[in-house]
């Protein structure tokens, strides 16, 4: 068992957890902070980059504590981000927050910063359970992902118990819709397939899948895929269900250019232009995660880590490695 899983079982139903790797550091005024994310042009990504901004700001005013921020883009690649992390171990950064490129390939990153003593904050992409026990220095912040999907369901679920025809536009008795998929390997699109199209069944919603196809989050694939679908099956599809708002914003960039008004698109994420298109009502629905609460709390746990000191009772953590940020749903039609 881990050693912060011990200490929680001790502290019975205390919510109390700290870093424990390093000695405390109680007159320390500056922390310096690595971060290295997967890719900087994936907007939720960029949203939560720029919320942390914002929370480090706010952590130097409130606590007098010089936070300095040293964020990296990985742009992609597991080898460039392996390097950026030994850089900021090299840089003396008191703690490392990693939003992983490959969530299976972390082990040389985790040797790194356990050679150095450098406690981890990995987000967004979980490290598999084996890396993450390998040290009680390991963090995790992220949203769990079959919560994501069932709430994504439930949107299409209550849309049609109050209308079915506003999702069943053709009368069939069917709904029928295609899915577009984030990466391949990545543990949100995997759950959020399944959880979303299983809620839909479990909630009686009587769907006929056309078709499906991965566009690895992004926007422009999305269009394309979306764009060959209508022309292959015209007039058919009556929903989109999408692993995230980049994408569904793809497919209505894809719906517009051919005029067409009356189909559901349902994302995840909550970004800035997600929520955009949901006040144009463009987009029926979407799943998010309060970006403030998912930035504050990986600044929180990385600002402990940093100075030694004792996690706050306001974030408390499971199995003493994760903090789940919770989630909530946004809808334009009044379901
Ligand atoms: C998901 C998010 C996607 C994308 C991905 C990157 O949680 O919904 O939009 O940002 O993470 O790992």
């Amino acid at each position: 068992m881990k050693g912060k899983k011990a200490i929680l079982m001790a502290a019975a139903c205390l919510v109390l957890t700290s870093c424990q790797g390093k000695p405390k550091e109680e007159d320390k005024s500056s922390i310096r902070i690595g971060i290295s994310l997967y890719r900087g042009e994936d907007t939720f990504i960029n949203n939560i980059r720029g919320e942390l901004e914002e929370k480090a700001k706010e952590y130097e005013q409130s606590r007098g504590i010089k936070v300095t921020l040293d964020i990296q883009d990985a742009k992609g690649s597991q080898n460039v981000q392996n390097d950026q992390v030994e850089r900021f171990i090299s840089l003396g950064c008191d703690v490392v927050c990693i939003n992983p490129v490959d969530r299976m390939d972390a082990s040389l990153m985790i040797d790194r910063a356990m050679t150095a003593g450098v406690p981890v904050v990995f987000f967004n992409r979980q490290p598999v359970e084996e890396d993450m026990n390998r040290w009680d220095q390991l963090y995790y912040v992220g949203v769990d992902a079959k919560e994501t999907a069932v709430l994504q369901g439930w949107i299409v679920v209550d849309l049609y118990r109050k209308d079915p025809r506003a999702l069943d536009i053709n009368g069939d008795g069917v709904v029928s819709y295609v899915l577009l998929e984030g990466e391949s390997s990545h543990q949100d699109s995997l759950i959020r397939t399944e959880w979303s199209i299983q809620t839909l069944k479990d909630g009686g919603v009587p769907i006929e899948k056309i078709t499906g196809g991965i566009a690895n989050w992004e926007r422009s694939q999305a269009s394309a895929l979306m764009e060959q679908w209508l022309d292959a099956w015209p007039d058919t599809i009556e929903l989109v269900v999408s692993n995230n708002d980049d994408m569904a914003l793809g497919a209505i960039d894809a719906l517009e250019r051919a005029g067409i008004r009356d189909v559901n698109v349902v994302g995840i994420d909550g970004t800035i232009p997600g929520t955009e298109a949901l006040e144009a009502g463009k987009l029926l629905g979407t799943v998010s995660a309060n970006k403030e609460v998912y930035a504050g709390a990986i600044m929180e746990l990385a600002a402990s880590c940093a100075l030694g000191q004792e996690l706050p009772d306001s974030y408390p953590l499971t199995d003493g490695a994760y903090y789940w940020v919770l989630q909530e749903i946004m809808t334009f039609k009044e379901n």
